[in-house]
């Protein structure tokens, strides 16, 4: 047997490597014996991880060998009349201690470990590396009325986008309707949330209204976790793009009863415009300093008016300080509009075009820091507001039509990081994901809905105190 395999036509000589193990003898009851002391050791190592059910599964054991069957019968029925009493007494802390615990349990055993590793492969989340299987290691399962929440160690390589890009293939894996992937404060693990039921479903009532509004945080809807979703209108202009029917109108309307407090006493203006012919915010008219609608030249002349006001307030507060604070005799300037595309794209005479864009970037540029701020509403983001788009730090994507428009709303890979807006369902207007301070992830929210009747309250209770001359309708 030749030692040296010479390549023809090459110079280096291979060398083949002799990698045979010894063989060991091992005798036969040494073998057995290893196999058992193996297998009591990963019997005990369950018993202690599942001890929910192996605890009292001896418990019920050895109640039968002491005290016969009927005894076990008389324990397992009280111990569900006590559950059943707790649950009648006071159900919060026993679906919170007692229930949802024990279903996380049976669901994380039952549903999730059972068929683990089999998704994380065909969903592309586990790997081999070197002969070796690397599978994601599912750390906990929290299980509430809506569905479940899995943390999970993520294998190196891994990023949370990563869930979050396969979260909607393991909803349907786990036989869920949807999913959505989130970081945590520990950067090995990731939260995938696997929806059951939708906890947006229900129609979110108004909100209570506060005196004095707090514009760091005005209160417009709840999120997923019924926490109620706060915006912070201090230093930004807000964006709300939707399709026709999203419930853009519930936004603008959950706004400004946040900030009615503001109005009635003065410390907050409000200029509407409704380009739309008036329709959508004709009933607030009480709550509005200024309303503008139909007419483009006099839209344009009230932005020119806002404009004004913003550099005057400008020249007043330079030098004294950096962000204005909104006084009654100095208030907070809110310009709500209704339809932006109706005040840039739609509009035909290019003269009052050009003038409304330019009053418009100006106030989007400068108006933060001097209490001028913009709400606007869009339809289609695509439409030729471009160059305004960026300039709203906050944005809020409702329903949209396609999954490009997303981004475009809520900025780079924001559809990847979980916030499908085009998937929500025409029947659930009002909802959509929002961007929070400090989140990574898009957060799904509802907002409030107020309905006419509750339109013509607000404005019945909370119209402008100050003298009714200086309001201006302009059609
Ligand atoms: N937050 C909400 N909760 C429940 N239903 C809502 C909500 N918002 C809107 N709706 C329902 O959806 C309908 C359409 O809403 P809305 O008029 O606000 O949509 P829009 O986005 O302004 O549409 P358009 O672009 O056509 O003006 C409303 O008539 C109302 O019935
Ligand atoms: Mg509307």
């Amino acid at each position: 047997m030749p030692l040296i395999n010479v390549i023809p036509g090459d110079k280096i000589p291979m060398a083949p490597m002799n990698v045979r193990l010894p063989a060991w003898r091992v005798p036969g009851w040494l073998l057995v014996l290893w196999w058992l002391a193996r297998g009591l050791f990963r019997a005990s190592v369950l018993a202690v991880r599942y001890w929910w059910l192996t605890a009292p599964a001896a418990l019920a054991l050895w109640v039968r060998a002491e005290f016969g069957g009927l005894v076990l019968a008389g324990v397992a029925l009280a111990v569900a009349a006590s559950c059943v009493g707790w649950w009648r007494l006071h159900p919060v802390s026993w679906l919170r201690f007692g229930w949802y615990p024990l279903v996380s349990r049976i669901r994380a055993l039952v549903v999730y470990r059972r068929r683990w590793a089999a998704v994380m492969a065909t969903c592309g989340l586990a790997t081999a590396f070197a002969g070796d299987r690397y599978v994601p290691h599912l750390l906990k399962v929290r299980s509430d009325r809506f569905g479940d929440e899995l943390t999970v160690r993520l294998l190196p390589g891994q990023i949370p986008d990563d869930w979050g890009q396969a979260a909607e293939r393991l909803a349907y894996a786990f036989r869920r309707r949807s999913g959505q992937a989130r970081s945590t404060d520990r950067p090995d693990r990731v939260v995938v949330r696997l929806v059951r039921r939708d906890p947006l479903a229900a129609v979110v009532a108004p909100l209570p209204v506060a005196d004095v509004p707090d514009l760091g945080g005005l209160v417009l809807g709840v999120d997923e976790d019924g926490q109620p979703y706060r915006l912070r209108l201090a230093g930004s202009h807000v964006l709300i793009a939707g399709a026709t029917g999203s419930g853009k109108g519930s936004v603008l309307w959950s706004l400004l009863r946040s900030l009615a407090g503001g109005i009635r006493s003065g410390l907050v203006e409000v200029w509407a415009f409704d380009p739309k012919g008036g329709m959508e915010l004709a009933a607030g008219v009480p709550l509005f300093t200024r309303f503008a609608y139909d007419d483009p030249d006099s839209m344009a002349g009230v932005l020119e008016e806002a404009v004004k006001r913003m550099r005057l307030r400008a020249g007043r507060l330079r030098g004294v300080t950096r962000q204005h604070v909104p006084t009654p005799e100095d208030p907070l300037l809110v310009l709500v509009v209704d339809e932006l595309a109706a005040l840039t794209a739609y509009i035909t005479d290019r003269k009052v075009r050009d003038r409304i864009k330019e009053s418009l970037g100006l106030l989007l540029s400068q108006g933060r820091a001097v209490g001028v701020h913009v709400v606007a509403a869009l339809q289609d983001p695509r439409k030729d507001v471009l160059p305004f788009r960026d300039l709203f730090p906050t944005r809020i994507g409702l329903r949209l039509t396609e999954p490009e428009q997303v981004d475009m709303v809520l900025g780079d890979a924001a559809r990847d990081r979980g916030a499908l807006c085009d998937r929500i369902p025409e029947s659930s207007p009002g909802v959509g994901f929002v961007v929070l301070d400090g989140v990574r992830e898009p957060v799904r929210v509802r907002f409030a809905y107020l309905t006419d009747d509750d339109i013509r309250q607000l404005g019945r209770d909370y119209r402008r105190l100050c003298d009714d001359t200086d309001q201006e309708v302009t059609p």
